[in-house]
Protein backbone atom coordinates (compact mmCIF):
# COMPACT_ATOMS: atom_id res chain seq x y z
CA UNK A 1 0.00 0.00 0.00
CA UNK A 2 2.65 2.62 -0.78
CA UNK A 3 0.28 5.27 -1.44
CA UNK A 4 -1.85 4.67 2.03
CA UNK A 5 0.76 3.75 4.50
CA UNK A 6 2.05 7.43 3.32
CA UNK A 7 -0.97 9.06 4.70
CA UNK A 8 -0.83 10.19 8.45
CA UNK A 9 -4.11 10.28 10.49
CA UNK A 10 -4.68 12.66 13.06
CA UNK A 11 -7.55 12.25 15.41
CA UNK A 12 -9.78 14.38 16.49
CA UNK A 13 -9.04 17.30 13.85
CA UNK A 14 -10.25 19.67 13.24
CA UNK A 15 -12.94 18.10 15.12
CA UNK A 16 -13.68 15.85 18.07
CA UNK A 17 -14.06 12.34 16.63
CA UNK A 18 -13.14 13.62 13.23
CA UNK A 19 -9.85 11.33 11.72
CA UNK A 20 -8.01 13.55 9.96
CA UNK A 21 -6.33 12.04 6.46
CA UNK A 22 -3.19 14.21 6.16
CA UNK A 23 -1.53 13.99 2.51
CA UNK A 24 1.40 16.28 3.49
CA UNK A 25 3.21 13.18 4.60
CA UNK A 26 2.34 11.44 1.39
CA UNK A 27 3.53 14.90 -0.93
CA UNK A 28 6.95 15.61 1.16
CA UNK A 29 8.29 11.56 0.42
CA UNK A 30 9.40 11.49 -3.30
CA UNK A 31 8.57 8.29 -3.93
CA UNK A 32 4.63 9.14 -2.44
CA UNK A 33 4.11 11.71 -4.23
CA UNK A 34 5.44 10.58 -8.23
CA UNK A 35 3.32 7.57 -7.66
CA UNK A 36 0.38 9.29 -6.23
CA UNK A 37 0.43 11.44 -9.95
CA UNK A 38 1.86 8.62 -12.29
CA UNK A 39 -1.41 6.62 -11.47
CA UNK A 40 -3.92 9.22 -11.74
CA UNK A 41 -1.94 9.91 -14.87
CA UNK A 42 -1.62 6.34 -16.35
CA UNK A 43 -5.63 5.72 -15.92
CA UNK A 44 -6.60 8.47 -17.83
CA UNK A 45 -3.47 9.14 -20.54
CA UNK A 46 -5.68 7.28 -23.29
CA UNK A 47 -8.94 9.29 -22.14
CA UNK A 48 -8.48 12.03 -24.23
CA UNK A 49 -8.88 14.86 -21.38
CA UNK A 50 -8.84 18.28 -22.66
CA UNK A 51 -8.15 19.76 -19.56
CA UNK A 52 -7.96 19.47 -15.88
CA UNK A 53 -9.93 20.81 -13.19
CA UNK A 54 -8.26 20.90 -9.44
CA UNK A 55 -10.59 21.98 -6.29
CA UNK A 56 -9.19 24.36 -4.16
CA UNK A 57 -6.77 24.14 -1.87
CA UNK A 58 -5.44 20.53 -2.02
CA UNK A 59 -6.99 19.54 -4.89
CA UNK A 60 -4.72 22.11 -6.80
CA UNK A 61 -1.43 19.99 -5.36
CA UNK A 62 -2.59 16.94 -7.29
CA UNK A 63 -4.55 18.48 -10.06
CA UNK A 64 -0.84 20.47 -11.67
CA UNK A 65 1.12 18.13 -11.87
CA UNK A 66 -1.56 15.59 -13.60
CA UNK A 67 -2.32 18.22 -15.92
CA UNK A 68 1.09 18.93 -16.69
CA UNK A 69 1.37 14.95 -17.40
CA UNK A 70 -1.30 14.53 -19.57
CA UNK A 71 0.08 18.03 -21.58
CA UNK A 72 -3.40 19.40 -20.61
CA UNK A 73 -4.26 22.95 -18.94
CA UNK A 74 -5.36 22.91 -15.11
CA UNK A 75 -7.99 25.52 -14.55
CA UNK A 76 -8.71 25.93 -10.79
CA UNK A 77 -12.64 26.10 -9.08
CA UNK A 78 -12.40 28.02 -5.50
CA UNK A 79 -13.80 28.84 -2.70
CA UNK A 80 -15.71 32.06 -2.79
CA UNK A 81 -14.94 35.25 -3.80
CA UNK A 82 -10.96 34.08 -4.67
CA UNK A 83 -11.08 34.52 -8.37
CA UNK A 84 -10.46 38.21 -10.22
CA UNK A 85 -12.56 37.76 -13.45
CA UNK A 86 -16.20 36.95 -14.34
CA UNK A 87 -17.09 33.78 -12.17
CA UNK A 88 -20.14 31.16 -12.13
CA UNK A 89 -21.14 29.57 -8.93
CA UNK A 90 -22.53 26.30 -6.90
CA UNK A 91 -23.51 26.37 -3.15
CA UNK A 92 -23.31 22.98 -1.20
CA UNK A 93 -24.52 21.61 2.27
CA UNK A 94 -21.61 21.50 4.89
CA UNK A 95 -22.20 19.57 8.04
CA UNK A 96 -23.05 23.32 9.43
CA UNK A 97 -24.09 25.74 7.32
CA UNK A 98 -23.46 26.17 3.40
CA UNK A 99 -20.13 27.25 1.11
CA UNK A 100 -19.74 28.02 -2.38
CA UNK A 101 -17.45 26.74 -4.86
CA UNK A 102 -16.46 29.36 -8.10
CA UNK A 103 -15.07 29.04 -11.80
CA UNK A 104 -14.08 31.71 -14.52
CA UNK A 105 -16.54 31.81 -17.36
CA UNK A 106 -14.21 31.97 -19.53
CA UNK A 107 -12.07 28.70 -18.45
CA UNK A 108 -14.20 25.54 -20.05
CA UNK A 109 -14.34 25.39 -23.97
CA UNK A 110 -18.21 24.01 -24.74
CA UNK A 111 -17.61 20.40 -24.90
CA UNK A 112 -13.88 20.15 -23.40
CA UNK A 113 -13.59 16.93 -21.65
CA UNK A 114 -12.62 17.31 -18.02
CA UNK A 115 -11.15 15.53 -15.56
CA UNK A 116 -12.10 16.63 -11.41
CA UNK A 117 -9.23 16.38 -9.04
CA UNK A 118 -9.45 16.79 -5.72
CA UNK A 119 -7.52 14.99 -2.75
CA UNK A 120 -10.54 13.25 -0.72
CA UNK A 121 -14.02 12.74 -1.12
CA UNK A 122 -16.23 12.58 2.03
CA UNK A 123 -19.90 13.72 1.21
CA UNK A 124 -19.30 14.16 -2.42
CA UNK A 125 -20.86 17.40 -2.14
CA UNK A 126 -17.73 19.71 -2.77
CA UNK A 127 -17.47 17.30 -5.61
CA UNK A 128 -20.91 17.29 -7.05
CA UNK A 129 -21.25 21.13 -6.46
CA UNK A 130 -18.06 21.33 -8.96
CA UNK A 131 -19.45 18.89 -11.53
CA UNK A 132 -22.31 20.49 -11.96
CA UNK A 133 -20.62 23.83 -12.28
CA UNK A 134 -18.56 22.23 -14.81
CA UNK A 135 -21.25 21.48 -16.96
CA UNK A 136 -22.67 24.49 -16.54
CA UNK A 137 -20.11 25.86 -18.38
CA UNK A 138 -20.52 23.22 -21.59
CA UNK A 139 -18.27 21.23 -19.95
CA UNK A 140 -18.32 17.30 -20.59
CA UNK A 141 -16.53 15.64 -17.23
CA UNK A 142 -15.00 12.23 -18.39
CA UNK A 143 -14.21 11.11 -14.40
CA UNK A 144 -13.61 12.34 -11.16
CA UNK A 145 -10.14 11.83 -9.57
CA UNK A 146 -9.28 11.76 -5.58
CA UNK A 147 -6.61 10.32 -3.56
CA UNK A 148 -8.54 9.20 -0.65
CA UNK A 149 -12.09 8.11 -0.38
CA UNK A 150 -13.90 7.76 2.53
CA UNK A 151 -16.57 4.92 1.24
CA UNK A 152 -18.74 5.33 4.56
CA UNK A 153 -19.63 8.46 4.20
CA UNK A 154 -20.98 8.06 0.57
CA UNK A 155 -19.78 10.59 -1.68
CA UNK A 156 -18.46 8.08 -4.05
CA UNK A 157 -21.75 5.99 -4.19
CA UNK A 158 -23.48 9.45 -4.70
CA UNK A 159 -21.82 10.80 -7.86
CA UNK A 160 -21.75 7.32 -9.29
CA UNK A 161 -25.40 7.41 -8.60
CA UNK A 162 -25.31 10.44 -11.16
CA UNK A 163 -23.76 8.51 -13.32
CA UNK A 164 -20.28 9.72 -12.75
CA UNK A 165 -16.68 7.68 -12.85
CA UNK A 166 -15.00 7.98 -9.92
CA UNK A 167 -11.41 6.96 -8.97
CA UNK A 168 -8.93 6.88 -6.36
CA UNK A 169 -5.95 6.45 -5.02
CA UNK A 170 -6.83 4.45 -1.63
CA UNK A 171 -9.78 3.87 1.13
CA UNK A 172 -10.01 4.79 4.51
CA UNK A 173 -12.61 2.90 6.24
CA UNK A 174 -15.02 4.30 9.05
CA UNK A 175 -14.84 7.83 7.72
C1 LIG B 1 -11.89 18.89 2.00
C2 LIG B 1 -11.25 17.99 0.97
C3 LIG B 1 -12.27 17.98 -0.13
C4 LIG B 1 -13.60 18.11 0.62
C5 LIG B 1 -14.28 16.78 0.71
O1 LIG B 1 -11.64 20.22 1.63
O2 LIG B 1 -10.01 18.54 0.53
O3 LIG B 1 -12.11 19.10 -1.01
O4 LIG B 1 -13.27 18.58 1.94
O5 LIG B 1 -15.45 16.84 1.48
P1 LIG B 1 -16.88 16.44 0.93
O6 LIG B 1 -16.72 15.26 0.02
O7 LIG B 1 -17.65 16.11 2.17
O8 LIG B 1 -17.43 17.65 0.21
P2 LIG B 1 -11.92 21.46 2.54
O9 LIG B 1 -13.19 22.11 2.11
O10 LIG B 1 -11.83 21.05 3.98
O11 LIG B 1 -10.78 22.50 2.23
P3 LIG B 1 -9.29 22.55 1.65
O12 LIG B 1 -9.09 21.53 0.56
O13 LIG B 1 -9.23 23.94 1.13
O14 LIG B 1 -8.34 22.31 2.79
MG1 LIG C 1 -10.56 20.42 -0.32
Amino acid sequence: MPIKSRIRTIPHYPHQGIMFRDITTLLKDPVGLRLTIEKITNQYKEARIDTVVGIEARGFIIGTPVAFQLHTGFIPIRKKNKLPAKTAGRDYQLEYGSDRVEIHVDAIQQGNRVLLVDDLIATGGTAEAAVKLIEDMGGEVVACCFVIDLPDVGGRARLEKSGYEVFSLCEFEGG
